[in-house]
């Protein structure tokens, strides 16, 4: 069931983790899937409802500093991100403490845990309350699109998540950048809202590796085919010379305001319908709405779902990371 936001349900929210029940909670990337990271049993829950493959570790999420540094070993480059982006959409793998609260199975028996402030009020309030460990992958069966609205999470679980916290629409709407500090080459494992020249600049300037740089570890959970709808999806769709049959499909577009107005009406009378990810071509908008229209769109059963190539931006890569993962 759906809980709209009120001090009665944050209450009820962190009791039910304390008491090693699983719950729905909003952050402002995608909703998560919480537990308390020090209970094992309560983590197994989350594995078993997800499909998740035990080998993939989980974030732990926290609202104080002085909780975190009882689990992970806070090094100077983790200060200088939190300082800079905490409360904020980046997650940091760093070396566990021996006595670290964060659960083996959190950890997938790593050595390193990823742990995050997240930046969503009635999220913070929770964290405050539990002051421990929060384990919480994004609210979706494996595989699947992740959402970032709580009726998403209600539709893709059922009964299976009796309490979902609203939050409202998630202000990010992409996972956070996941930034792997345990090694000494700093490296990003995930693209998200935060990029590694903003990150560049908050280490003073130290360089950044990219998923794209071939060494160094992934993430293991950065499986090819992910945030995927049942709909096939087809990406960087070329609006040239459109010459084939998209009667049933849908397509995507990155905003109108980008096409001219006989194309557009081009473009509708070749699709079923046209969609744009933002008005006006603003990037954080196209972030946020993504998975929301996929979601949608993927209800409604289309053939097809054609997405236009996102043009450059701070944020497009974490968009066409997410949409390669969704076409695979
Ligand atoms: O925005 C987010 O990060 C959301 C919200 C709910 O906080 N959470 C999220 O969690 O996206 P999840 O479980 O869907 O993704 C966690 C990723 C996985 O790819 C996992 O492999 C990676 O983090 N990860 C976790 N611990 C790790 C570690 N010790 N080393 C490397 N990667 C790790
Ligand atoms: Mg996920």
């Amino acid at each position: 069931m759906i809980y709209p936001d009120s001090d009665e349900n944050i209450k009820k929210a962190t009791e039910l983790l304390k008491s090693g029940e699983i719950v729905a909670i909003p952050t402002e990337t995608v909703y998560g899937l919480a537990a308390d990271a020090a209970n094992e049993t309560a983590v197994s829950k989350i594995f078993e409802i997800k499909g998740r493959p035990n080998f993939n570790p989980l974030i732990s999420h926290y609202a104080q500093v002085s909780e975190i540094e009882k689990d992970v070993i806070f090094n100077e480059r983790a200060k200088l991100i939190a300082d800079e982006f905490w409360p904020g959409p980046i997650s940091l793998i760093l070396p566990k403490q021996e006595n670290s609260r964060i659960s083996k199975l959190v950890s997938a028996g790593l050595e390193t845990a990823a742990i995050r402030m997240p930046n969503h009020p009635l999220c913070l309030k929770i964290l405050e309350a539990f002051r421990g460990p929060i384990a919480a992958p994004s609210a979706n069966p494996s595989s699947r699109i992740s959402p970032s609205k709580a009726i998403h999470v209600k539709n893709l679980f059922q009964d299976k998540v009796k309490f979902i916290l609203d939050g409202g629409d998630c202000n990010c709407g992409l996972e956070s950048t996941i930034l792997d500090l345990s090694t000494e080459q700093t490296k990003i494992l995930r693209y998200g809202a935060i990029n590694a020249i903003a990150i560049s600049n908050a280490l003073q300037g130290e360089i950044v590796l990219s998923p794209d740089d071939k060494e160094g570890i992934k993430a293991p959970g950065m499986l090819l085919k992910h945030y995927s709808p049942q709909t096939k999806l087809k990406i960087d769709f070329s609006l040239e010379n459109i010459a084939a049959d998209y009667e049933n499909s849908a397509l995507i577009l990155y905003s109108f305001s980008s096409i001219p107005p006989e194309k557009l009406n081009y473009l509708h009378s070749k699709f079923k319908s046209v969609f744009e990810l933002c008005s006006n071509a603003n990037e954080l908008e196209a972030a946020a709405n993504l998975y929301s229209i996929l979601h949608k769109l993927d209800d409604l059963s289309y053939e097809q779902i054609c997405v236009e190539k996102i043009p450059k931006s701070q944020i497009s890569k974490a968009i066409e990371d997410r949409l390669k993962r969704a076409a695979a």
